[in-house]
């Protein structure tokens, strides 16, 4: 474990909790057991995940479509797909201080909690029932739904003949999906009610285990890409023994949480399971024509499955750094400028006028292509300090000499080192910082250099 990794969860809830990242559901009520809120500024981080994930599985690929289907879906989807009997964890339960567990998770054969004898265990549905309409009977029954994949695999004829796609090609959705987990915990990484992004790749059979591998290799980049060390990622194959009822072939990408290393995404070889499932419970044909060989095939599905909510855990706790600043402890998040909920903090050195419009003029404009926050409260160290416990990359300091000079600094949050630009310069250096790109600019013409380039 590098020093980095050694962050505890209570450092990272504390922080979520303090800068309004993640609050307890309904807390005035005391909260929801495992159920939790994003604030503005967790909003903006889970946005930023879920469109660099969309970004880099549909919008830079020809071999991808997105789908946003209903989460109630028609209950014999989930009797197709073996989520009513297979869906379930072996619940125990202790005789003497009625806790309950999921028996997988236990080492021992007592109660962890007060060392009681446990029960027999039995199987529990992880499925959300509700009702629709006004009777609450059987025949009313509809489900949350427990991933959001069903919703593709139904979809796939619709979406094979209004798209003309040709295989290999998948399809991509994200949204929320529910689960009446029995063992809940380790803040926002086990919820009842939590968000996937998932694609369901469809290719021809034989050519499955090369695209298996192709996505393995593919999403394991994209946290890596986005900031992620390696180190503090793997890749764990799933045993025989461990295979979900669909899976041919499993791998999870696992990062190191403070609790130990955990699965983060999960990559699957579901074969053709849904289709032929989908297809003998409806009735109706989910076949693909192949032109080449003029026959009629069912595909075999690759399936990245990821979750929002584990990844928004997992980037804050590799972001998380404590650095020693003078004599305190300077709190700072490395966030990607992709990720990070804010990219510009501007910071007016004084509140007086004419230096406070200007300031205000500045705000106004980078607000434009950004999430930009304004600060005027208190010494620069601590507003610096204060931008630099929520991962935000870039401040702009407007002081008097803006007003004669019409420059202004831009500090970095990771080597706190400050560059003067001019005022008309500033955008287009920001765009290109945020890029990661190194640039220095020279004054008055304001004219933009890459680093290394001669003036
Ligand atoms: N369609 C396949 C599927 O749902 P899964 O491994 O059960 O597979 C995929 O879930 C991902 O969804 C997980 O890797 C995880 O990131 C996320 N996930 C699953 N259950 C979760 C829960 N209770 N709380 C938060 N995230 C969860």
């Amino acid at each position: 474990m590098t020093e980095q990794t050694k962050v505890d969860m209570e450092k990272i809830v504390s922080l979520c909790r303090r800068r309004g990242f993640i609050f307890p559901s309904s807390e005035i009520y005391g909260g929801l057991s495992s159920c939790w809120d994003y604030g503005p500024l967790g909003v903006e981080l889970k946005r930023n995940i879920k469109q660099a994930w969309w970004q880099a599985v549909i919008q830079e690929r020809d071999d991808m479509v997105g789908l946003d289907a209903s989460i109630l879906m028609h209950p014999q989807t989930w009797e197709a797909s073996g989520h009513l009997k297979g869906f379930a964890d072996a619940l125990v339960e202790c005789k003497n201080c009625h806790l309950r567990w999921r028996s997988d998770d236990l080492e021992g054969s007592n109660c962890p909690t007060c060392g009681g004898e446990l029960t027999e265990p039995r199987q529990f549905n992880l499925m959300f029932k509700t009702f629709m309409g006004p009777i609450e009977e059987s025949a009313n029954v509809v489900y949350l739904r427990p991933e959001t994949a069903q919703g593709i695999f139904v979809n796939f004829q619709n979406v094979l003949n209004t798209t003309r796609k040709r295989l290999p090609f998948g399809i991509a959705q994200m949204g929320k999906a529910f689960r009446n987990e029995i063992t809940t915990g380790n803040f926002i990484f086990r919820s009842r009610e939590f968000e996937q992004m998932e694609i369901e790749f469809f290719v021809k059979p034989g050519t499955d285990k090369e695209w298996f591998n192709y996505w393995v290799e593919e999403r394991l980049n994209w946290y890596v890409k986005l900031g992620i060390r390696r180190e503090n990622l793997r890749l764990r194959q799933h045993g025989k023994e461990e295979l979900a009822h669909y899976a041919r072939e499993c791998s999870d990408i696992d990062y190191l949480f403070p609790m130990g290393w955990a699965e983060m995404e999960g990559i699957a070889n579901r074969g053709d399971f849904d289709l032929v499932q989908h297809a003998s419970s409806s009735g109706k044909s989910l076949d693909y024509f192949d032109n080449e060989t003029k026959e009629h095939i069912i595909p075999y599905i690759i399936e990245p499955s990821a979750g929002v909510d584990r990844s928004a855990l997992a980037f804050l706790c590799d972001a998380y750094a404590e650095e020693p600043d003078k004599k305190e402890i300077r709190v700072l998040l490395h966030l990607h400028p992709t990720l990070a909920p804010i990219k510009v903090a501007v910071l007016p050195l004084s509140r007086r006028e004419p230096l406070a419009k200007l300031a205000k003029e500045i705000y106004a404009d980078l607000r434009q292509g950004w999430m930009v926050s304004y600060d005027d409260a208190q010494s620069v160290g601590r507003r610096y300090r204060r931008q630099d416990e929520i991962g935000t990359p870039f401040c702009v300091t407007v002081d008097f000499q803006s007003l004669e000079d019409e420059q202004v600094t831009i500090r970095d949050r990771d080597t706190m080192n400050q560059i003067r630009v001019p005022i008309t310069e500033l955008k287009t250096t920001l765009q290109a910082k945020l890029k990661g790109e190194e640039l220095f600019v020279l004054p008055p013409g304001g004219k933009i250099w890459k680093e290394g380039q001669n003036a």
